[in-house]
């Protein structure tokens, strides 16, 4: 089988991971997954069913009900399937953000989604991002970059694109849930978000998205021939 390669992207929530890394993906030709996106999924069916994302028990008991798929459509753009549904669309509320971020603590969920993660990577040349992809779902990624802003910069580009989606959102609370999810994500005892020790490091809270792009491709083609 031919080489594929994989570039991991990690970092805080708002960082700009997904809207870089779907930029790049294009640039390269790399397939992009976002899998938060998953995480999402399983928040979504488990507040459907009425299951607290702190419930341990329910969660262990529902997560098998639950088959997630990811499929691209002809645009390349990544689509999330519940039981047959495309919920792709629903699980992008800041309620599902929460949610996502608790549930994403439980060692039956993380198990449950790793091969699926690995497996995508097995058979595309992929852009992945997350929380844990340098450190624990492609610990061999060809290029690793821990993309990172302010809090403060994370909230209002945040707050910015909801209010552009037509949601309402106010500075003051996005920044209160940006906060409260860098403490959840990143004190978690299972995979939780950290710097790789072989990852780039870049802080994009100055810079505007052509300028991380470019970072980004300098950072990619150190490691990669393009
Ligand atoms: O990237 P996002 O905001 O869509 O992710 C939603 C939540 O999912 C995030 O707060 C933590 C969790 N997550 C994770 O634990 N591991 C990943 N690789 C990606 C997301």
């Amino acid at each position: 089988m031919a080489k594929t390669y994989a570039i991991a992207i990690d970092g805080p929530a708002g960082a700009g991971k997904s809207t870089i890394a779907k930029r790049l993906a294009k640039e390269l030709g790399f397939q992009y997954v976002d899998t938060g996106a998953i995480y999402r999924t399983v928040a979504y069916f488990l507040d459907l069913l009425g299951i607290s994302p702190k419930d341990v028990d329910g969660v262990e008991r529902y997560i098998d009900e639950l088959n997630v798929e990811i499929r691209y459509d002809e645009d390349g753009a990544q689509h999330m399937i519940m039981n047959g549904m495309d919920v792709s669309k629903d699980i992008r509320t800041q309620d599902i953000s929460q949610k996502a971020s608790l549930v994403s603590a439980h060692a039956v969920v993380r198990e449950a989604l790793l091969d699926m993660q690995r497996n995508v990577a097995k058979n595309y040349n992929v852009i992945m991002d997350g929380r844990d992809i340098g450190t624990v779902v492609l610990p061999k990624a060809d290029v690793k970059i821990f993309l990172t802003a302010s809090a403060e910069v994370r909230a209002k580009r945040r707050t910015d694109e909801l209010i552009a989606k037509g949601q309402t959102a106010v500075f003051e609370t996005v920044l209160k849930e940006i906060e409260q999810r860098d403490y959840q994500d990143t004190h978690r005892p299972i995979a939780p978000l950290k710097m790789a020790k072989d990852s780039v490091k870049l802080d994009t809270s100055e810079l505007d998205i052509d300028g991380v792009v470019a970072a980004m491709r300098k950072i990619i083609a150190e490691k990669i021939e393009l």
